[in-house]
């Protein structure tokens, strides 16, 4: 009775969370409904979770005693888990946040290789279409693991540069089709009567090794900069592990959460890849933002002219439309609090205000979309590329907070231009605008932006938090004077 009961029980739960994945993952589509998205998508989880909990009392684990859990250990596991992403996810903030995605990421990857590894070194893997999943699991798993704490550690500025040798992608092609050759001899010598010249396990051992040093191999010599692209690439690589690793344990709520995650993170990389203008195999393998790329200044005449803070705060207020393009250093400064202030003020003068997004803004899909809503600035004002492109023409002024690249009229002039062919936010069309940067320093490509140059640009520099701050400043002082 008590097994019937636990087995209908864990499809409820199975169904339920797959519904429950597939609906949040439906709501984070939009910046109106992405949070609750999120708590959707969390309460699938905890579904999946206790789902798998309930096993241990099924039918089907007295069939395979084998995949039997330490039940304790597993609490345990979970309470420490749950209790440390809880505290890290409360206190990480927004720039730290393509790092944090790729540590969890890389532990995905981990958990799908160890679920491998308990199939593997067990020896309980039956037939070859199952030891093959395990091991296509085991693999993927594993390189996304590593891969991931390389791309973590880059990020966080541990590695700082990319780590380039001669024959790199040979050797990388070496050690992939060792790690497949491994793989191989596995199977056939487990499901054959061949001697194995040493114990399988010691083959797992070369086979996970491999695969781990080919992980850290195909990271090491990609820009840091390119990194979210190859979280995106990891992440994807963690829910295929993931779901073929559900496969191998027949359990349905690891093989949808694979799938969604893994088709998520295709669909991800490939919208990255084409909002940047470059192919997945240009990231992967071109070293872009490298001495070559960097070297590029094309042809920029004309000399960058400064002004005060309080001065294009000023201009503004007496602009009839103004749209604001924010960019990296945006978030760097943690700015978007004093940005929506000033905002505010605008809007208090009937000021027509409107804040354009291009998809690769900052350092992580979704960046500023995310940074405009924890400062409380309302969906209703926000456009994306498409939505805001031709209206530049006819606005008065466009305040771009530390955006470089994604305004770079160069992308769409510029042949010999690295970022040439990448869509822009046509910022340089407007009748005058105000670039709030801290200096010299260049985008994320290493070029220089000739917008900057053009005569209806005007540069202030200074950290974006404290220029906004001189802004609010000028703006209340007008109504302070006017009273
Ligand atoms: P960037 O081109 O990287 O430019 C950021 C600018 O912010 C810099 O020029 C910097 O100049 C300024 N800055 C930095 N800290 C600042 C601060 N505290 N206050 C004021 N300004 C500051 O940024 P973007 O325009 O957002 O473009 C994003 C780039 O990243 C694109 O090239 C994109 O392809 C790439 N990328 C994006 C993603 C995703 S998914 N978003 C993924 C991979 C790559 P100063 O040093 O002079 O201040």
């Amino acid at each position: 009775m008590l097994t019937l009961i636990a087995q209908l029980t864990i499809g409820a739960a199975d169904l339920a969370a797959a519904f429950l994945f597939l609906f949040g993952l439906k709501r984070m589509s939009s910046p109106a409904t992405a949070s609750s998205g999120i708590r959707v998508a969390g309460i699938g989880m905890v579904a999946a979770v206790a789902a798998s909990f309930l096993y241990v009392f099924s039918a089907d684990a007295a069939a395979k005693p084998h995949l039997m859990v330490n039940l304790t250990l597993a609490i345990v596991a979970l309470a420490v888990g749950g209790v440390g992403a809880w505290l890290v996810g409360r206190k990480v903030a927004m720039t730290a946040m393509p790092q944090m995605v790729a540590i969890y990421n890389g532990m995905g990857g981990g958990a799908a290789g160890g679920i491998a590894a308990v199939e593997l070194f067990g020896g309980k893997t039956h037939g070859t279409t199952q030891l093959v999943v395990t091991l296509l699991g085991a693999l993927i798993g594993a390189v996304s693991m590593s891969g991931s704490v390389i791309a973590w550690a880059k990020l966080q500025g541990v590695l700082k540069k990319p780590l380039r040798i001669k024959g790199q992608q040979l050797l990388n092609g070496l050690f992939f089709l060792a790690t497949v050759a491994v793989g191989g001899w596995i199977v056939v010598a487990s499901l054959s009567r061949v001697d194995p010249i040493m114990p399988l396990a010691s083959w797992t051992y070369i086979f996970f090794g491999l695969a781990l040093v080919f992980g850290v191999l195909m990271t090491l010599p990609i820009g840091g900069a390119d990194m979210p692209v190859v979280i995106s690439i990891y992440n994807a690589f963690t829910g295929l592990a993931v779901g073929l690793e559900g496969f191998v344990l027949g359990n349905p709520a690891l093989m949808i959460a694979g799938m969604v995650v893994g088709a998520a993170g295709l669909l991800l990389t490939l919208l990255m890849a084409k909002a940047m203008n470059r192919s997945v195999a240009n990231v992967l393998f071109s070293n872009f933002g490298d001495a070559k790329t960097k070297a590029h200044h094309g042809a920029i005449k004309g000399t960058e002219r400064p002004v005060e803070a309080s001065d294009a705060g000023i201009k503004m207020r007496y602009a009839s439309s103004v749209i604001i393009v924010p960019g990296y250093g945006l978030a760097a400064a943690q700015g978007q609090q004093k940005l929506y202030e000033f905002v505010k003020l605008l809007l208090a003068a009937k000021v027509q205000v409107r804040f354009a997004i291009h998809p690769v803004a900052g350092r992580m899909p979704g960046q500023m979309d995310v940074l405009l809503a924890e400062a409380g600035v309302p969906y209703d004002l926000i456009f994306q590329l498409d939505d805001i492109n031709a209206d530049f023409a006819t606005t008065d002024v466009v305040l771009v907070i530390g955006a470089n690249d994604v305004v770079n009229p160069a992308a769409r002039s510029d042949k010999a231009s690295p970022i040439f062919g990448m869509p822009i936010l046509n910022a340089d069309k407007a009748k005058q605008v105000y670039v709030i940067k801290r200096g010299q320093g260049k985008g994320y490509s290493g070029i220089v932006n000739a917008l900057f140059y053009e005569p209806n640009c005007n540069m202030v520099f200074g950290d974006a938090q404290a220029v906004l701050i001189k802004m609010i400043e000028a703006v209340r002082g007008l109504g302070a004077a006017a009273a």
